[in-house]
């Protein structure tokens, strides 16, 4: 660990409420992220990198060191305005390759914190119309925070802003077979069972840890993701469940990487690719979905 990534970490644990912006030690959160990524996306010292929600720059730091090496860059944005001043204060002055702003997001996303800050902001849409399309789009722990339009909103503007062979890597907590029941019988470590009032309502299509603050945690119906994903053009590449279900994962939320929607070849034949892969026609899983995100990596036959 390099002296400036380290004193950026202290700061970070000195910053008042930092446990604000997320469980978990700073260093060891940022840590985990960096290689969460670099593991699974391809990432070049030469790359523009989004950081979309970006706090304290737990989830930029390392980002920004490790594309100082190849004159990348790397632009972070948040709603909050005293949060994007530490960035730029504590990261910005150690890295020129560096730039933070504060956003401000259309009405119906305004977050609860920006709401009560008197500062006008300018919209994200101006601020990113400034830079070069971005190689990688990251969000952990904020579409956490959003509810469903607010992320078909992002959805249309990652399509603005990301080179056409970029990706997005964001971060979730899904709701399916595996998580509603256990968020029924609080069987999860805190998140969305925390705070919810008892009885725990049944986990529909989207279920917020506190009824009277929506944006405090979002877990939200994996299905509606991907079709959201898909109405505007993006196809999951890898999906990752996280730790908060209570097994061992690289991750604590659900991780999602998205690239652009490759198509479906003209000679798929989806009844042909059941009757070829019987774990997929087990599964349920609609056959193209299935082959988009993993059969055609796994180079499985398909007609
Ligand atoms: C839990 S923190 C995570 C911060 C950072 N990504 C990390 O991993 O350390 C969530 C962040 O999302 C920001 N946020 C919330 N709603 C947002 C929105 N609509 N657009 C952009 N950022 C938002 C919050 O201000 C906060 O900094």
């Amino acid at each position: 660990m390099n002296t400036k990534l380290t004193e950026i970490y202290e700061a970070i644990r000195r910053f008042p409420t930092a446990e604000s912006i997320g469980l978990g030690e700073p260093e060891t959160v940022s840590m985990e992220l960096f290689r969460f990524v670099t593991k699974h996306v391809p990432v070049g010292t030469d790359m523009r990198i989004l950081d979309l929600g970006c706090g304290l720059g737990r989830s930029s730091a390392p980002f920004v060191d490790y594309l100082s090496n190849g004159g990348g860059h790397l632009v972070g944005v948040d709603v909050v305005e005293r949060m994007t001043a530490f960035c730029s204060e504590v990261i910005g002055s150690r890295y020129s390759n560096a730039s933070f702003y504060a956003c401000s997001v259309p009405d119906s996303y305004l977050f609860e914190q920006q709401r009560n800050n008197p500062t006008i902001l300018p919209p994200i849409e101006k601020i990113l119309a400034r830079h070069e399309p971005f190689d990688l789009v990251m969000a952990f722990s904020v579409f956490t925070h959003l509810l469903p339009e607010e992320m078909d909103a992002y959805f249309s503007l990652f399509n603005h802003i990301l080179k056409p062979d970029g990706r997005l890597v964001l971060t979730f907590l899904f709701l399916d077979e595996w998580t509603r029941p256990k968020i029924r019988n609080r069987a999860l470590p805190s998140m969305i069972s925390r705070d919810t009032p008892n009885p725990m309502p049944e986990p529909g299509r989207v279920c917020f840890s506190s009824p009277s603050n929506p944006r405090a945690v979002v877990a939200i119906a994996i299905d509606d993701v991907l079709a959201m994903v898909k109405a505007h053009g993006f196809q999951p590449e890898q999906i990752h469940f996280g730790s908060w279900r209570a097994m061992p994962s690289e991750t604590f939320q659900d991780a999602l990487v998205l690239q652009r929607e490759h198509t479906i070849p003209a000679d798929f034949d989806p009844k042909r690719y059941l009757a070829l892969h019987e774990d997929v026609a087990r599964s349920g899983i609609d056959p193209a979905q299935h082959y988009l995100i993993w059969g055609k990596k796994e180079r499985r036959p398909y007609k």
